[in-house]
């Protein structure tokens, strides 16, 4: 996303506490040559925190009380051997997996430590360019970015370098 600014106005504000964090900027003129700034922000947020569980059908009627949200209809992500429902809820979700067949990461996962918040995902509109920031600081990328279970590119980072809690990064 990108945002043009006063350049003085930015220049005064330049430590106010921004919900984001501005990655790029550059010094632009408009029509009377006057000095502006154009900002380039990640607008990043929780898209949703996901759930093993061994039986996503009983899971959803506690969540959906809990979140105040309406579960939606499974969607199976065949790359990854799962099942998945959404309950939208706050402006997130919780994401319920379920595994499809034994043998699978969220089988292993459920049989290793009896399901639980399996993973958080966080979306962003800088998508490329954000993997590319964090494989620079030494984070291993677990595969190939793929096509997760909302229809859009997804990828996971290894959660031995990110402090024991398994990402997901999807493209908003
Ligand atoms: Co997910």
């Amino acid at each position: 996303m990108k945002f043009v600014v006063n350049y003085e106005k930015y220049l005064a504000n330049i430590n106010h506490p921004l919900s984001f964090k501005i990655h790029e900027f550059e010094d632009i003129f408009d029509n009377t040559n006057k000095k502006k700034c154009e900002l380039k922000v990640m607008t990043n947020s929780l898209a949703h925190i996901a759930i093993a569980v061994e039986n996503i059908e009983n899971a959803k009627s506690l969540f959906e009380l809990i979140t105040g949200g309406i579960a939606s209809e499974n969607h199976q992500v065949e790359s990854q051997k799962v099942s998945t429902s959404f309950i939208n809820f706050g402006g997130t979700s919780i994401e319920l997996l379920e595994p499809v067949g034994d043998d699978t990461p969220i089988s292993k996962f459920l049989s290793q430590k009896g399901g639980g918040i399996h993973h958080l995902c966080i979306e962003t509109d800088e998508f490329d360019n954000l993997i590319e920031k964090i494989k620079n600081t030494g984070v291993r990328i677990l595969g190939d970015p793929f096509i997760g279970a909302k229809n859009k590119r997804v990828v996971f980072f290894h959660p031995k370098d990110t402090f024991n809690v398994l990402i997901e990064l999807e493209e908003k």
